[in-house]
């Protein structure tokens, strides 16, 4: 497994729902509200690689009145701590069985778990029923080989927000950023359980791989803005940067603590993200 702790997903969800790109976000629920409107039913998301159910709890109160959501993880602990949030956060819990279902600013919301391995089986997910493929922080982890399996077996809206573009900008510079940086994407591309990923390319293929299939793509940017209101966000940014490039030994461990130290205490950083919403041909 990758290991993300729901400790580091919870750190960074103010800050991904900040840079979610608001008119990528208005297009998809516009759709479903089509959806409900001409359909008169609950509408269906899918959230791939969910970790503790931030994209819903983005999405969820701007989407249509009944909401059907699907949480898939691999992770036990972390499908675990989404339905812990979910209740947190929500207004009322109605029922808390095997569908867990919440009232939340109006929204009536059900939500299933799913532990199932996307990179084994992505196709079995992509045939259940849903309006909408939705991910958030996902698809930078996965291999090449494996966005060409998912885009042909897709036959549905693809909304997925927040895939690393390999841009960072550190204030104030430091004389290490730019290896860094390189030693950085290096590491983004590695094995992340789905072959060598895609890392910050992974946007480019999905757009290609897409249009391909006749889909309209639409991609708007949707960097994070972090500043030392976020001092902990800016510190586990920072040690887990300076850890990945460790493992991959192309920096000399004085560059790496010297940069380290300079990174916790950061002024701004600024980490660039796609946000993607395609749409199936007629
Ligand atoms: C960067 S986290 C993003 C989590 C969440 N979408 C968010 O925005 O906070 C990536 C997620 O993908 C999940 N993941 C990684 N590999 C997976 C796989 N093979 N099958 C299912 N989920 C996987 C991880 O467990 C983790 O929850």
């Amino acid at each position: 497994m990758t290991g993300f702790s729901a400790q580091w997903l919870a750190l960074r969800e103010p800050a991904d729902h900040r840079a979610r790109d608001r008119a990528l976000q208005n297009k998809v629920c516009e759709q479903l509200a089509n959806v409900a409107r001409t359909e008169q039913r609950a509408v269906r998301l899918i959230d791939l690689g969910c970790g503790s159910g931030s994209n819903l709890r983005a999405l969820a109160t701007s989407l249509p009145e009944q909401q059907h959501w699907t949480l898939v993880d691999y992770d036990p602990l972390l499908l675990a701590a989404a339905r812990a949030a979910l209740i947190a956060w929500a207004d009322q819990v109605i029922s808390d069985q095997t569908i867990l279902s919440l009232r939340k600013s109006g929204k009536t919301i059900d939500v299933e778990f799913a532990q199932v391995d996307l990179a084994r089986d992505i196709e079995r997910v992509l045939a259940w029923p849903a309006d909408v493929i939705t991910a958030a922080a996902f698809f930078d982890l996965v291999a090449e080989t494996w966005l060409v399996r998912f885009c042909q077996a897709l036959r549905t809206t693809l909304y997925t927000v927040l895939t690393y573009d390999g841009s960072e900008q550190w204030l104030p510079a430091h004389h290490a950023d730019d290896a860094m940086l390189k030693a950085f994407h290096a590491h983004q591309k590695t094995d992340k359980g789905f072959g060598v990923a895609a890392g910050p390319d992974a946007s480019a293929i999905m757009k290609r791989e897409l249009a391909a299939r006749g889909f309209q793509v639409t991609l708007a940017p949707s960097p994070w803005q972090i500043d030392q209101a976020e001092a902990a966000f800016i510190q586990a940014l920072a040690t887990g940067s300076a850890a990945a490039v460790r493992e991959t030994g192309l920096l000399n461990a004085q560059d790496l603590d010297q940069w380290l130290a300079a990174r916790v205490t950061a002024q701004h950083c600024t980490v660039g993200h796609w946000d993607i919403l395609a749409t199936p041909a007629r």
